[in-house]
């Protein structure tokens, strides 16, 4: 498969005034946020909300592409379109989360490895068949200053699986968003995740380089740097941006074409305006954009609450912040929009 494929598929997924909408909630976590809104977590339940995301009327001006999971990249509508044929009807690109989770790392308590490699090329050739045209992988980075986290080795051997996913993505002409997150549990302070945001960053791009990967065809898919959801002393939004534009101008390579970010626990409102002060810290090098999944569907799936006649209020939810996160990666984001129309 070209490399042109991959870097015109990566170029599609970061354009300008889009993002990516993360749907692919496993069915544990999915079976978690539809509890919240007290709906039972059925086959149909995860099916009918999954429809109400994507048949947004107009999503596509916001939405470049949709992470889906194994499960709903196999569903369809009422009207049986299968839901990745739909997508790219509409000028979105499908894409598929391809990593079977976090797993505790012998040896090293308290930090975890990502699994999922073993017969992921099969996957990846069968996931091109149902429409996928690019992949998500997370390994997660768990930061806890006393006790040492996160360890160089557990930093090396995430990093080392998300070399290795990205190489058989591009291998099968499937884009590989490589997602580091480093968690933002703790009271740790923003210096901290700055320090270990770094560590994680550098290890990663060492392992992309020595297991070849092509730097021009991945999407870069990082936390924010943000101080610890406990931290007595919460960094200002000028300061989260500062700190977040400067380790990625320090640590990622121009030839990443974008740097989609996760939301990670963020108020929908903070993710939006985080994305809009770092934007406003421009010119950067590579597209700077936004991969959310709670900060895009939080709104929506309380709206809709599980209701087949709040189906509508759970779009308009939806579409409002993927109108307010297209602003604010366009740097046009102001507190004020958020009162507007979807
Ligand atoms: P959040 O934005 O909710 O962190 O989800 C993004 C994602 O895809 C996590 O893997």
């Amino acid at each position: 498969m070209g490399k042109q494929t991959l870097i015109d598929i990566a170029a599609a997924m970061v354009a300008p005034g889009r993002g990516i909408l993360a749907a692919d909630e496993s069915t544990s976590t999915i079976g978690k946020r539809l509890a919240s809104i007290n709906t039972e977590s059925s086959e149909a339940n995860r099916r009918a909300y999954r429809e109400l995301l994507f048949t947004a009327a107009g999503l596509e001006q916001y939405i470049s592409g949709v992470i889906l999971y194994d499960e709903t990249i196999r569903q369809a509508t009422t009207a049986a379109t299968p839901f990745a044929e739909l997508l790219a009807s509409k000028g979105i690109l499908p894409g598929i989360k391809v990593d079977t989770g976090a797993h505790e790392l012998a040896g090293f308590a308290g930090e975890t490895v990502t699994e999922g490699l073993d017969g992921l090329r099969e996957r990846l050739h069968e996931y091109v068949e149902l429409g996928a045209r690019f992949a998500k992988w997370r390994a997660v980075i768990h930061i806890d200053k006393a006790a040492g986290r996160p360890t160089a080795g557990a930093v090396e051997v995430n990093a080392h699986a998300l070399a290795r996913y990205a190489a058989l993505c591009q291998e099968v002409g499937i884009v590989p968003i490589v997602e580091p997150e480093v968690l933002m549990d703790g009271s740790h302070d923003l210096a901290t995740c700055e320090a270990a945001t770094a560590k994680t960053l550098t290890s990663l791009f060492a392992q992309l380089r020595a297991q070849r990967v092509a730097l021009e065809g991945i999407v870069l898919k990082p936390n924010m740097v943000v101080s610890g959801k406990t931290c007595p002393e919460q960094a200002s939004v000028d300061e989260v941006a500062q700190a977040t534009v400067r380790v990625f101008r320090r640590l990622v390579p121009v030839a990443v074409p974008g740097i989609a970010f996760l939301s990670g626990g963020q108020s929908p409102q903070m993710a939006t305006a985080h994305l809009q002060a770092m934007n406003d810290l421009g010119p950067l090098p590579w597209e700077m954009t936004f991969s959310y999944g709670r900060a895009l569907q939080e709104t929506a799936l309380a709206a809709w609450h599980g209701q087949p006649d709040r189906v509508a209020d759970g779009q308009q939810a939806l579409l409002l912040r993927a109108r307010l996160n297209s602003a604010a990666r366009s740097g046009t984001y102001g507190v004020a929009m958020e009162s507007g129309p979807g």
